[in-house]
C-alpha cells in the first residue's frame, strides 16, 4: 500500500493526516497507542457501521472500553439536540477528560464529533476517520466543526483540530457514485485554487477516479489534502486566504438553499458555482484557454440539469451567506488554472446582471 503522511501545523499543535488505500484496515500503530487503555467513544451512523465496522476491529481491541454513539444519517446528525444526547450518554458511560472520541463517517459525522469533542469537559482529543471523499479531502481537514440551527447551516461551532486524520480510500468503494462525483468536485475546486498539476491529473484520470478505484484515488486525495493543508496553515481561522476555499460556494450554497437541498447535491451546486465564477473571472481577464479548460473539466462531471430559478431569491440568499462579510461581497475568482483571487469590488448590481445572463444561458431562469 502506498501511504501518504502529511503534517498540518495549526495554532494548537500539529495533526498528522494519513491517506492510503487500506490505511485503516491494515492497522495504525500511533492510533492504537492513542486509544490503548482508554474509554473510546465512536460517533457514527448505523448505516456506516453496518458497512465498515470491520475496519475498526483492530483499533477497538486496544481500548479499555469501546462505546458506540449512533447518530442519524446525514445532515440530521448536526444538531444541538443530538450533541446534547451524546454528551449525556458519554457522562452516563463514565467519560473522563482523557477519554477519546473517534469520528467515523462523512462530513456530517466529523463536524458533529469535532463539536461534541471540543465542548465536552472543555475539550477531549478526537480523531477523524473520514469515510466520504468530501470528508477525506475537505471536511476532516482544518479543524472547522459545527452544528446547524434551523435558521442557518453551520452557524454554531468552533475551530478544533483532530489529533489525527486517517483517510482510507478503500472505504470509498461503497460510496454511491453520485457521492463520489460530488466529492471529486471539491478536488477539482482545490486544483483550480492552487494546484495546476492536480488539475492535469484530473483531466487525465477523471474516468478512473469516477469509477472509485481506491489505488487511483489515494494520491489524488493526498494531493487535494496537501493543497488544503497549505492554505489552512497560512490562515488557520479563515481571516483572509482560507476564503479561497469558497470557490464556487457562494453561488453553490444559494443554489442548494434555493432548491431546498433537494435537486442538487453539494458538489453539483459547487460545480455550477465554479462555472459562474469562471464567467465572472473571464470579464476580468482570465485567459480564454484557462476558462475553457475549467469549463470542459466541469462538463465531464455531467451535472444534472438545474431546475428553473428566479434571480432575486438567489441574490437574497447570496447576501445572507456568511461569505458576505461586513465589508461587502467577496467572490473567489480564478486568475488561471491553479490560481485564484478574492475579489471585493463586485457590486450587487453587477452580480445580478451576470447571474441573469448565466441562468439565461443555462436555460434555467424562471
Ligand atoms: N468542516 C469543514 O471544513 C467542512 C468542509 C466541507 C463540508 N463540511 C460539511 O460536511 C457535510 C457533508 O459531508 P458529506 O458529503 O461527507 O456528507 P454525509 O456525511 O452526509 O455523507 C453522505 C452520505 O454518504 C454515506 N456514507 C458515508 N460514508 C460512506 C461509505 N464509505 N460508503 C457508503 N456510504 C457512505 C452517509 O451515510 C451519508 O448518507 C456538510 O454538513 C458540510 O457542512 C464541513
Amino acid at each position: 500500500m502506498t501511504r501518504f503522511d502529511l503534517q498540518l501545523r495549526h495554532p494548537t499543535g500539529e495533526t498528522t493526516i494519513s491517506v492510503g488505500d487500506g490505511a485503516l484496515g491494515e492497522g495504525d500503530a500511533a492510533l492504537e497507542t492513542w486509544v490503548r487503555q482508554r474509554r473510546v467513544f465512536v460517533i457514527s451512523s448505523a448505516a456506516l457501521l453496518e458497512l465498515h465496522s470491520q475496519s475498526l476491529l483492530t483499533l477497538s481491541r486496544q481500548a479499555a472500553y469501546w462505546h458506540l454513539l449512533e447518530v442519524p444519517d446525514g445532515e440530521d446528525a448536526k444538531s444541538i439536540a443530538i450533541a446534547e444526547r451524546l454528551w449525556g450518554e458519554m457522562l452516563e458511560a463514565g467519560a473522563k477528560r482523557d477519554s477519546r472520541i473517534v469520528a467515523f463517517g462523512g462530513g456530517t459525522v466529523g463536524d458533529l464529533a469535532g463539536f461534541v469533542a471540543g465542548c465536552f469537559m472543555r475539550g477531549l482529543e478526537y480523531v477523524q476517520l473520514p469515510t466520504t471523499l468530501l470528508a477525506q479531502v475537505d471536511a476532516a481537514i482544518g479543524g472547522k466543526t459545527a452544528v446547524n440551527l434551523t435558521q442557518a447551516k453551520n452557524s454554531v461551532g468552533l475551530f478544533n483540530h483532530p489529533w489525527r486524520v486517517v483517510a482510507d480510500t478503500r472505504l470509498l468503494k461503497t460510496l454511491p457514485p453520485a457521492e463520489l462525483r460530488s466529492g471529486l468536485m471539491e478536488v477539482l475546486k482545490m486544483a483550480v485554487i492552487s494546484d495546476a498539476e492536480l488539475f492535469s491529473v484530473l483531466e487525465r484520470d477523471l474516468e478512473g477516479l469516477l469509477a472509485g478505484d481506491p489505488g487511483t484515488l489515494a494520491p489524488v486525495v493526498a494531493a487535494a489534502a496537501r493543497a488544503k493543508i497549505d492554505i489552512v496553515e497560512r490562515d488557520p481561522t479563515e481571516r483572509d486566504e482560507r476564503m479561497l476555499l469558497n470557490l464556487g460556494h457562494t453561488l453553490g450554497h444559494a443554489l442548494e438553499a434555493g432548491l431546498e437541498y433537494r435537486s442538487l447535491r453539494h458538489g453539483e451546486a459547487v460545480g455550477y458555482g465554479i462555472l459562474f465564477a469562471v464567467q465572472l473571472a473571464e470579464r476580468r481577464g482570465l485567459p480564454v484557454e484557462a476558462a475553457e479548460r475549467i469549463r470542459r473539466l466541469v462538463e465531464r462531471f455531467e451535472l444534472p440539469r438545474m431546475p428553473a430559478l428566479e434571480v432575486e431569491p438567489l441574490i437574497r440568499l447570496i447576501s445572507r451567506d456568511k461569505k458576505v462579510s461586513e465589508g461587502g461581497w467577496r467572490w473567489v475568482l480564478p486568475v488561471d488554472v491553479g490560481a485564484c483571487e478574492i475579489s471585493t469590488d463586485l457590486t450587487e448590481t453587477a452580480i445580478r446582471r451576470e447571474l441573469t445572463a448565466y441562468l439565461e444561458q443555462l436555460g434555467t431562469i424562471s
